[in-house]
Protein backbone atom coordinates (compact mmCIF):
# COMPACT_ATOMS: atom_id res chain seq x y z
CA UNK A 1 0.00 0.00 0.00
CA UNK A 2 0.89 3.54 -0.63
CA UNK A 3 0.47 5.97 2.31
CA UNK A 4 0.26 9.85 2.75
CA UNK A 5 0.32 11.13 5.83
CA UNK A 6 -0.46 15.13 6.54
CA UNK A 7 1.47 16.83 9.00
CA UNK A 8 4.90 17.58 10.34
CA UNK A 9 5.42 17.54 14.01
CA UNK A 10 6.33 15.09 16.75
CA UNK A 11 2.96 13.29 16.45
CA UNK A 12 3.39 12.88 12.93
CA UNK A 13 7.09 11.40 13.09
CA UNK A 14 5.54 8.86 15.45
CA UNK A 15 2.63 7.93 13.30
CA UNK A 16 5.12 7.73 10.82
CA UNK A 17 7.36 5.40 12.52
CA UNK A 18 4.52 3.14 13.46
CA UNK A 19 3.24 3.22 10.04
CA UNK A 20 6.29 2.60 8.43
CA UNK A 21 6.60 -0.92 10.66
CA UNK A 22 3.69 -2.44 8.59
CA UNK A 23 4.59 -4.80 6.54
CA UNK A 24 1.54 -3.84 4.41
CA UNK A 25 3.75 -0.45 3.61
CA UNK A 26 5.07 -0.38 0.24
CA UNK A 27 5.63 3.61 0.56
CA UNK A 28 5.00 6.12 2.90
CA UNK A 29 4.88 10.18 1.82
CA UNK A 30 4.49 12.55 4.56
CA UNK A 31 3.48 16.18 3.51
CA UNK A 32 5.11 18.35 4.34
CA UNK A 33 7.10 16.19 7.41
CA UNK A 34 10.18 17.21 9.03
CA UNK A 35 13.84 16.43 9.01
CA UNK A 36 12.79 13.12 11.65
CA UNK A 37 9.87 11.85 9.14
CA UNK A 38 12.55 11.63 5.93
CA UNK A 39 14.16 9.22 8.06
CA UNK A 40 11.15 7.04 8.02
CA UNK A 41 9.81 7.94 4.55
CA UNK A 42 9.61 10.47 1.68
CA UNK A 43 8.85 13.73 2.00
CA UNK A 44 6.62 15.89 -0.36
CA UNK A 45 6.73 19.84 0.10
CA UNK A 46 2.77 20.12 -0.19
CA UNK A 47 0.91 22.08 3.07
CA UNK A 48 -1.51 19.90 5.09
CA UNK A 49 -4.13 22.11 4.24
CA UNK A 50 -3.58 22.56 0.68
CA UNK A 51 -6.20 20.18 -0.97
CA UNK A 52 -5.74 20.98 -4.38
CA UNK A 53 -2.02 19.83 -4.45
CA UNK A 54 -2.99 17.07 -2.02
CA UNK A 55 -5.68 16.14 -4.81
CA UNK A 56 -2.59 15.98 -7.88
CA UNK A 57 0.03 14.12 -5.86
CA UNK A 58 -2.32 11.51 -4.44
CA UNK A 59 -3.58 11.14 -7.91
CA UNK A 60 -0.26 11.11 -9.94
CA UNK A 61 1.54 8.81 -7.06
CA UNK A 62 -1.61 5.82 -6.68
CA UNK A 63 -1.87 6.83 -2.82
CA UNK A 64 -4.03 4.07 -1.13
CA UNK A 65 -4.67 5.50 2.00
CA UNK A 66 -4.67 9.28 3.91
CA UNK A 67 -4.36 9.93 7.31
CA UNK A 68 -4.56 12.88 8.81
CA UNK A 69 -1.89 14.42 11.85
CA UNK A 70 -3.51 17.62 12.73
CA UNK A 71 -7.10 19.15 13.31
CA UNK A 72 -6.87 21.87 10.68
CA UNK A 73 -7.15 19.89 7.56
CA UNK A 74 -9.61 17.85 9.45
CA UNK A 75 -11.64 20.99 10.30
CA UNK A 76 -11.20 22.48 7.37
CA UNK A 77 -13.37 19.21 5.49
CA UNK A 78 -10.49 17.33 3.82
CA UNK A 79 -12.09 13.76 4.52
CA UNK A 80 -15.34 15.85 2.77
CA UNK A 81 -13.11 16.88 0.19
CA UNK A 82 -12.53 13.50 -0.79
CA UNK A 83 -15.83 12.25 -0.40
CA UNK A 84 -16.81 15.14 -2.63
CA UNK A 85 -14.43 14.28 -5.62
CA UNK A 86 -15.21 11.40 -8.04
CA UNK A 87 -11.39 10.94 -8.53
CA UNK A 88 -10.84 10.74 -4.74
CA UNK A 89 -13.97 9.35 -3.20
CA UNK A 90 -12.52 5.41 -2.92
CA UNK A 91 -9.60 6.78 -1.53
CA UNK A 92 -10.10 6.54 2.31
CA UNK A 93 -9.36 9.32 4.42
CA UNK A 94 -8.12 8.58 8.66
CA UNK A 95 -9.66 11.32 10.23
CA UNK A 96 -13.62 12.72 10.84
CA UNK A 97 -15.77 14.70 8.15
CA UNK A 98 -15.83 18.55 8.76
CA UNK A 99 -19.26 17.89 10.81
CA UNK A 100 -17.14 15.48 13.03
CA UNK A 101 -14.15 17.59 13.45
CA UNK A 102 -16.58 20.11 15.07
CA UNK A 103 -15.73 18.37 18.26
CA UNK A 104 -12.76 20.13 18.50
CA UNK A 105 -13.42 23.10 16.07
CA UNK A 106 -16.46 24.81 18.54
CA UNK A 107 -16.35 23.91 22.27
CA UNK A 108 -20.20 25.61 22.40
CA UNK A 109 -20.72 22.52 20.03
CA UNK A 110 -18.73 20.00 21.90
CA UNK A 111 -20.33 21.02 25.30
CA UNK A 112 -24.03 20.72 23.82
CA UNK A 113 -23.13 17.15 21.97
CA UNK A 114 -22.03 16.12 25.94
CA UNK A 115 -25.25 17.38 27.49
CA UNK A 116 -27.10 15.82 24.82
CA UNK A 117 -25.64 12.44 25.08
CA UNK A 118 -25.44 12.87 28.92
CA UNK A 119 -21.70 12.76 29.01
CA UNK A 120 -20.02 13.89 32.40
CA UNK A 121 -18.55 17.46 32.01
CA UNK A 122 -18.71 20.56 33.77
CA UNK A 123 -21.79 22.82 33.92
CA UNK A 124 -21.04 25.68 31.34
CA UNK A 125 -23.09 28.43 29.32
CA UNK A 126 -22.46 30.05 26.36
CA UNK A 127 -22.25 33.70 25.49
CA UNK A 128 -22.07 36.24 22.69
CA UNK A 129 -21.45 40.05 22.81
CA UNK A 130 -24.87 40.10 22.85
CA UNK A 131 -25.61 38.31 25.90
CA UNK A 132 -22.66 40.03 27.66
CA UNK A 133 -24.56 41.12 30.38
CA UNK A 134 -25.94 36.96 30.80
CA UNK A 135 -22.50 36.42 30.97
CA UNK A 136 -21.58 39.31 33.43
CA UNK A 137 -24.58 37.21 35.65
CA UNK A 138 -23.89 33.60 35.26
CA UNK A 139 -20.29 34.55 36.34
CA UNK A 140 -21.36 36.29 39.82
CA UNK A 141 -23.66 32.21 39.89
CA UNK A 142 -20.14 30.54 39.82
CA UNK A 143 -17.25 30.24 42.25
CA UNK A 144 -13.38 30.86 41.69
CA UNK A 145 -11.26 30.38 39.61
CA UNK A 146 -13.41 31.02 36.45
CA UNK A 147 -12.91 29.11 33.00
CA UNK A 148 -13.18 31.13 29.93
CA UNK A 149 -13.28 29.53 26.44
CA UNK A 150 -13.06 30.82 23.24
CA UNK A 151 -15.39 28.62 21.27
CA UNK A 152 -13.46 28.10 18.15
CA UNK A 153 -9.60 27.35 17.50
CA UNK A 154 -7.09 29.11 18.74
CA UNK A 155 -3.74 27.04 18.41
CA UNK A 156 -4.10 25.69 22.20
CA UNK A 157 -4.56 29.80 23.51
CA UNK A 158 -8.14 29.81 23.60
CA UNK A 159 -8.84 28.66 27.50
CA UNK A 160 -8.26 31.49 30.00
CA UNK A 161 -8.84 30.19 33.89
CA UNK A 162 -8.88 33.51 36.30
CA UNK A 163 -8.35 33.68 39.88
CA UNK A 164 -10.93 36.55 40.65
CA UNK A 165 -14.06 37.64 39.51
CA UNK A 166 -13.66 41.04 38.18
CA UNK A 167 -10.48 39.52 36.32
CA UNK A 168 -12.75 37.36 34.60
CA UNK A 169 -15.43 40.25 33.70
CA UNK A 170 -12.89 41.72 32.01
CA UNK A 171 -11.38 39.23 30.57
CA UNK A 172 -14.86 38.62 29.35
CA UNK A 173 -15.80 41.39 27.84
CA UNK A 174 -12.29 41.27 26.13
CA UNK A 175 -12.65 38.01 24.43
CA UNK A 176 -16.21 38.72 23.19
CA UNK A 177 -14.40 42.06 21.84
CA UNK A 178 -12.48 40.16 19.55
CA UNK A 179 -9.38 39.04 21.69
CA UNK A 180 -8.83 36.22 19.69
CA UNK A 181 -10.73 37.26 16.66
CA UNK A 182 -13.95 35.19 15.26
CA UNK A 183 -12.84 32.30 17.86
CA UNK A 184 -14.18 34.38 20.67
CA UNK A 185 -17.04 35.63 18.94
CA UNK A 186 -18.54 32.74 21.43
CA UNK A 187 -17.16 32.45 24.57
CA UNK A 188 -18.37 29.46 26.93
CA UNK A 189 -18.14 29.88 30.36
CA UNK A 190 -17.84 26.37 32.69
CA UNK A 191 -17.62 25.64 36.06
CA UNK A 192 -13.91 24.53 36.86
CA UNK A 193 -12.68 21.20 37.59
CA UNK A 194 -10.30 19.92 40.12
CA UNK A 195 -8.33 16.86 39.43
CA UNK A 196 -5.30 15.28 37.62
CA UNK A 197 -5.75 14.82 33.62
CA UNK A 198 -5.29 11.94 30.97
CA UNK A 199 -5.40 11.40 27.68
CA UNK A 200 -7.66 8.57 26.29
CA UNK A 201 -7.63 8.07 22.40
CA UNK A 202 -10.12 5.92 20.31
CA UNK A 203 -9.57 4.87 16.38
CA UNK A 204 -13.60 4.36 16.04
CA UNK A 205 -15.15 3.32 12.10
CA UNK A 206 -18.07 5.06 13.35
CA UNK A 207 -19.94 2.12 14.76
CA UNK A 208 -17.40 0.51 16.62
CA UNK A 209 -14.12 1.30 18.62
CA UNK A 210 -10.30 0.47 19.66
CA UNK A 211 -9.12 2.14 23.12
CA UNK A 212 -5.42 3.00 22.52
CA UNK A 213 -3.24 3.14 25.16
CA UNK A 214 -3.83 6.08 27.41
CA UNK A 215 -1.49 9.13 28.61
CA UNK A 216 -0.76 11.68 30.50
CA UNK A 217 0.96 15.27 29.34
CA UNK A 218 2.53 17.63 30.89
CA UNK A 219 1.46 21.11 29.23
CA UNK A 220 3.16 23.70 31.59
CA UNK A 221 7.18 24.87 30.82
CA UNK A 222 8.26 24.81 34.01
CA UNK A 223 8.60 22.25 36.61
CA UNK A 224 6.34 21.45 39.00
CA UNK A 225 3.58 22.59 36.33
CA UNK A 226 4.20 26.24 37.00
CA UNK A 227 4.56 28.96 33.79
CA UNK A 228 3.14 29.10 30.47
CA UNK A 229 0.92 26.40 28.64
CA UNK A 230 3.07 24.95 26.09
CA UNK A 231 2.50 22.60 23.43
CA UNK A 232 3.52 19.22 26.01
CA UNK A 233 6.94 18.90 26.98
CA UNK A 234 6.97 15.37 27.69
CA UNK A 235 4.18 12.43 28.25
CA UNK A 236 3.92 9.22 30.02
CA UNK A 237 1.68 6.30 29.60
CA UNK A 238 0.21 4.23 31.53
CA UNK A 239 -0.91 6.47 33.99
CA UNK A 240 -0.86 4.82 37.12
CA UNK A 241 -4.39 6.16 38.20
CA UNK A 242 -6.63 4.87 35.17
CA UNK A 243 -7.35 1.50 36.24
CA UNK A 244 -9.09 -1.21 34.94
CA UNK A 245 -12.08 0.04 37.14
CA UNK A 246 -11.40 4.07 35.77
CA UNK A 247 -11.20 2.84 32.28
CA UNK A 248 -14.20 0.75 32.30
CA UNK A 249 -16.33 4.18 33.72
CA UNK A 250 -14.89 5.93 30.96
CA UNK A 251 -16.07 3.54 28.23
CA UNK A 252 -19.53 2.99 29.23
CA UNK A 253 -19.98 6.80 30.20
CA UNK A 254 -17.81 8.57 28.17
CA UNK A 255 -16.27 6.34 24.96
CA UNK A 256 -19.19 4.16 23.91
CA UNK A 257 -21.97 7.47 24.26
CA UNK A 258 -19.84 9.45 22.19
CA UNK A 259 -19.55 7.09 19.77
CA UNK A 260 -23.51 6.05 19.89
CA UNK A 261 -23.72 9.67 19.47
CA UNK A 262 -22.04 11.05 16.49
CA UNK A 263 -24.17 7.92 14.80
CA UNK A 264 -27.23 8.87 15.67
CA UNK A 265 -26.72 12.46 14.68
CA UNK A 266 -25.84 10.88 11.28
CA UNK A 267 -22.08 12.21 11.91
CA UNK A 268 -19.61 10.58 9.76
CA UNK A 269 -16.77 10.04 11.45
CA UNK A 270 -13.62 7.14 10.65
CA UNK A 271 -10.75 8.19 12.62
CA UNK A 272 -9.12 8.84 16.12
CA UNK A 273 -10.78 10.57 19.22
CA UNK A 274 -8.86 12.02 21.77
CA UNK A 275 -10.64 12.77 25.36
CA UNK A 276 -9.25 15.30 27.18
CA UNK A 277 -10.50 13.81 30.62
CA UNK A 278 -9.92 15.03 34.36
CA UNK A 279 -10.06 12.23 36.69
CA UNK A 280 -12.34 14.39 40.17
CA UNK A 281 -12.52 11.87 43.07
CA UNK A 282 -12.58 8.67 41.11
CA UNK A 283 -15.13 9.83 38.36
CA UNK A 284 -13.93 10.59 35.30
CA UNK A 285 -15.07 13.82 33.17
CA UNK A 286 -14.55 15.49 30.00
CA UNK A 287 -12.78 18.98 29.49
CA UNK A 288 -12.15 18.62 25.85
CA UNK A 289 -12.77 16.74 22.35
CA UNK A 290 -9.63 16.45 20.15
CA UNK A 291 -10.17 14.81 16.50
CA UNK A 292 -6.72 13.64 16.27
CA UNK A 293 -4.05 12.22 18.27
CA UNK A 294 -2.49 14.20 21.14
CA UNK A 295 0.86 15.95 20.72
CA UNK A 296 3.41 15.04 22.84
CA UNK A 297 0.92 12.10 23.76
CA UNK A 298 1.73 10.07 20.23
CA UNK A 299 5.25 9.93 20.72
CA UNK A 300 4.74 7.22 23.74
CA UNK A 301 1.32 5.86 22.55
CA UNK A 302 2.96 4.71 19.33
CA UNK A 303 5.35 2.40 21.61
CA UNK A 304 2.81 0.60 23.18
CA UNK A 305 1.08 -0.19 20.39
CA UNK A 306 2.18 -3.63 19.08
CA UNK A 307 -0.40 -4.58 16.13
CA UNK A 308 0.09 -3.13 12.55
CA UNK A 309 -1.29 0.14 12.60
CA UNK A 310 -2.35 0.21 8.87
CA UNK A 311 -4.35 -3.29 9.92
CA UNK A 312 -6.48 -1.07 11.97
CA UNK A 313 -6.23 2.13 9.48
CA UNK A 314 -8.32 -0.65 7.02
CA UNK A 315 -10.49 -1.72 9.82
CA UNK A 316 -11.64 1.73 10.21
CA UNK A 317 -12.04 2.61 6.53
CA UNK A 318 -13.77 -0.58 5.75
CA UNK A 319 -16.22 -0.49 9.22
CA UNK A 320 -14.93 -3.92 10.44
CA UNK A 321 -12.49 -2.61 13.04
CA UNK A 322 -14.46 -4.96 15.30
CA UNK A 323 -12.74 -8.13 13.65
CA UNK A 324 -9.02 -6.60 14.24
CA UNK A 325 -6.54 -7.28 17.14
CA UNK A 326 -5.52 -4.26 18.69
CA UNK A 327 -2.38 -6.30 21.16
CA UNK A 328 -0.50 -3.69 23.23
CA UNK A 329 3.01 -3.52 25.07
CA UNK A 330 2.60 -4.00 28.62
CA UNK A 331 6.05 -1.83 29.29
CA UNK A 332 5.85 1.66 30.14
CA UNK A 333 6.43 4.13 27.52
CA UNK A 334 7.50 8.07 28.07
CA UNK A 335 9.14 11.28 26.23
CA UNK A 336 11.20 14.26 27.04
CA UNK A 337 10.15 16.88 25.01
CA UNK A 338 13.72 19.10 24.36
CA UNK A 339 12.48 22.64 23.37
CA UNK A 340 14.24 26.00 22.53
CA UNK A 341 15.52 28.21 25.25
CA UNK A 342 12.48 31.27 25.21
CA UNK A 343 9.48 28.80 24.06
CA UNK A 344 6.81 29.36 24.58
CA UNK A 345 7.66 33.04 24.30
CA UNK A 346 9.95 34.38 21.60
CA UNK A 347 12.77 31.89 20.38
CA UNK A 348 15.40 31.69 18.15
CA UNK A 349 15.59 29.09 15.34
CA UNK A 350 18.62 27.63 13.00
CA UNK A 351 20.50 26.41 15.59
CA UNK A 352 22.59 22.87 14.43
CA UNK A 353 21.79 19.77 16.56
CA UNK A 354 24.41 17.10 17.50
CA UNK A 355 24.19 13.29 18.76
CA UNK A 356 20.81 12.43 17.83
CA UNK A 357 23.35 9.65 16.07
CA UNK A 358 24.64 8.86 19.27
CA UNK A 359 21.28 7.91 21.07
CA UNK A 360 21.27 4.33 22.02
CA UNK A 361 17.90 2.02 22.99
CA UNK A 362 15.82 5.09 22.91
CA UNK A 363 13.60 6.62 20.16
CA UNK A 364 14.19 10.43 19.05
CA UNK A 365 11.20 11.86 17.38
CA UNK A 366 11.55 15.33 15.82
CA UNK A 367 9.18 17.79 16.35
CA UNK A 368 10.45 21.16 14.78
CA UNK A 369 13.64 20.67 12.69
CA UNK A 370 14.73 20.97 9.60
CA UNK A 371 18.16 20.40 6.84
CA UNK A 372 20.05 22.68 6.14
CA UNK A 373 22.59 20.98 3.73
CA UNK A 374 23.46 18.10 5.68
CA UNK A 375 22.70 19.72 8.82
CA UNK A 376 19.62 19.18 11.52
CA UNK A 377 18.82 22.63 12.77
CA UNK A 378 16.31 23.93 15.03
CA UNK A 379 13.03 25.10 13.30
CA UNK A 380 10.04 25.23 16.12
CA UNK A 381 9.66 25.58 19.68
CA UNK A 382 9.38 22.05 20.90
CA UNK A 383 12.56 20.38 18.40
CA UNK A 384 13.15 16.88 19.74
CA UNK A 385 11.13 14.23 21.33
CA UNK A 386 13.14 11.50 23.56
CA UNK A 387 10.91 8.26 23.67
CA UNK A 388 11.64 5.01 25.97
CA UNK A 389 10.66 2.14 27.17
CA UNK A 390 10.87 0.82 30.74
CA UNK A 391 9.81 -1.92 32.85
CA UNK A 392 8.54 0.75 34.79
CA UNK A 393 8.30 4.91 34.31
CA UNK A 394 11.15 5.24 36.53
CA UNK A 395 13.46 3.24 33.78
CA UNK A 396 12.14 4.41 31.28
CA UNK A 397 12.28 8.18 32.11
CA UNK A 398 16.80 7.64 33.45
CA UNK A 399 16.72 6.28 29.73
CA UNK A 400 15.49 9.12 28.06
CA UNK A 401 17.05 11.31 30.35
CA UNK A 402 19.85 10.54 30.03
CA UNK A 403 19.73 10.03 26.33
CA UNK A 404 18.77 13.69 26.48
CA UNK A 405 22.16 14.91 27.47
CA UNK A 406 23.57 13.51 24.43
CA UNK A 407 21.37 15.91 22.57
CA UNK A 408 22.88 19.13 22.29
CA UNK A 409 21.62 22.40 20.55
CA UNK A 410 22.32 25.84 22.17
CA UNK A 411 19.86 27.01 24.32
CA UNK A 412 18.23 23.25 24.77
CA UNK A 413 15.78 23.15 27.42
CA UNK A 414 13.68 20.62 29.35
CA UNK A 415 11.64 19.52 31.82
CA UNK A 416 13.49 17.10 34.54
CA UNK A 417 10.40 16.54 36.40
CA UNK A 418 8.37 14.63 33.58
CA UNK A 419 6.09 11.84 35.22
CA UNK A 420 6.94 12.97 38.74
CA UNK A 421 3.79 13.89 40.08
CA UNK A 422 2.35 10.84 39.25
P1 LIG B 1 -8.71 22.88 26.67
O1 LIG B 1 -8.14 23.68 25.54
O2 LIG B 1 -10.19 22.81 26.71
O3 LIG B 1 -8.01 21.54 26.80
O4 LIG B 1 -8.24 23.61 28.00
C1 LIG B 1 -6.88 23.81 28.27
C2 LIG B 1 -6.58 23.39 29.67
O5 LIG B 1 -7.32 24.19 30.59
C3 LIG B 1 -6.98 21.97 30.00
O6 LIG B 1 -6.02 21.03 29.62
C4 LIG B 1 -7.14 22.04 31.50
O7 LIG B 1 -5.87 21.96 32.12
C5 LIG B 1 -7.69 23.41 31.71
N1 LIG B 1 -9.14 23.38 31.82
C6 LIG B 1 -10.04 23.47 30.83
N2 LIG B 1 -11.30 23.41 31.29
C7 LIG B 1 -11.21 23.27 32.62
C8 LIG B 1 -12.18 23.14 33.67
N3 LIG B 1 -13.49 23.17 33.44
N4 LIG B 1 -11.72 23.01 34.92
C9 LIG B 1 -10.39 22.99 35.18
N5 LIG B 1 -9.45 23.12 34.24
C10 LIG B 1 -9.84 23.25 32.97
N1 LIG C 1 -1.31 17.19 24.29
C1 LIG C 1 -2.50 17.90 24.10
C2 LIG C 1 -2.89 18.09 22.71
O1 LIG C 1 -2.34 17.48 21.80
O2 LIG C 1 -3.80 18.87 22.45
Amino acid sequence: MKLLLLGSGGREHALAWKIAQSPQVEKLYIAPGNAGTAGVGENVSIKADDFEAIKTFVIDNAVDMVVVGPEDPLVKGVYDFFKADSRLSSIPVIGPSRQGAVLEGSKDFAKAFMQRHHIPTAAYKTFTADTLQDGLAFLETLKAPYVLKADGLCAGKGVLIVPTLDEARRELKEMLGGMFGQASASVVIEEFLSGIECSVFILTDGKHYKILPEAKDYKRIGEHDTGLNTGGMGSVSPVPFATKDWMKKVEERIIRPTVDGLAKEGIDYKGFIFFGLINVEGEPMVIEYNVRMGDPETETVMLRIKSDLVELFKGVAEGNLNEKELETDNRSAVCVMLVSGGYPEAYEKGFPITGIDEVQDSIVFHAGTAMKGNQVVTAGGRVIAVSSYGKDKEEALRQSFSQAQKIKFEKKYFRSDIGRDL
